[in-house]
């Protein structure tokens, strides 16, 4: 299926790219019945922040980065002094994956796999808002943007150039300073303040 995507014609507009993905099958977790959530900003944008999947929260309000994770990610970028409504914020999935645990809807992680088949999605919005910078969040985001497995503990804290030289910058993802608490997630944040403080000297 990939192969046939590399034949088709990129999307001219990100609306193409917001229908194109509502419609995408090419990965089983469009079955799980949830709605693609279309990247948000504008073509031009210097940054791009790239997360991992739409969570719950994203999925009903067909927004990225609404939830938990992104309340704690709009702390961050205002502390760091990045504006989040200058920037092109998707995710490297387009669907939220879950299983049910009674009456709630519980994260999956995407295969590589998943990732790699929606990567042609997340390139054709790299085409489109051509940033200066990019900035992944976590691992699934990395190996969305470079096409291969990321530690972001030995990536993080430079620039690693993409295919047509954009900088990538790979920091950890949001939720998992959530899932950390007391020391470890003060030493955390301050390595993720500090990945986010790196990126804004860049975008200067
Ligand atoms: N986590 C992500 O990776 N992306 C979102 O949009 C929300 C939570």
């Amino acid at each position: 299926k990939a192969g046939a995507r590399e034949e088709r014609a990129r999307p001219a507009t990100l609306v193409e790219i917001a229908q194109g993905i509502a419609a995408c099958r090419d990965c089983p977790i469009a079955d799980c019945g949830t709605r693609a959530v279309a990247g948000e900003g504008a073509t031009g944008a210097a940054l791009m922040i790239v997360g991992e999947q739409p969570g719950d929260r994203e999925d009903v309000a067909a927004r990225p980065f609404v939830g938990p994770a992104g309340q704690l990610l709009d702390e961050h970028l205002q502390a760091a002094g990045i504006d989040r409504s200058a920037a092109y914020v998707t995710n490297a999935v387009k669907h939220f994956k879950f299983a049910w645990k009674g009456k709630h809807r519980v994260h999956q992680s995407p295969t590589a796999k998943e990732i790699d088949t929606c990567r042609w999605w997340l390139e054709s919005e790299r085409a489109l808002v051509r940033p200066r910078l990019v900035l992944a969040l976590g691992t699934s985001a990395a190996r969305g943007l470079l096409g291969r497995t990321v530690s972001v503990t030995r990536e993080r804290g430079r620039a690693i150039p993409l295919d047509d030289g954009t900088e990538l910058w790979v920091t950890v993802h949001p939720s998992y300073l959530l899932r950390l608490d007391g020391a470890a997630r003060d030493a955390q944040a301050a390595l993720f303040a500090a990945d986010l403080a790196a990126v804004r000297e860049r975008l200067r």
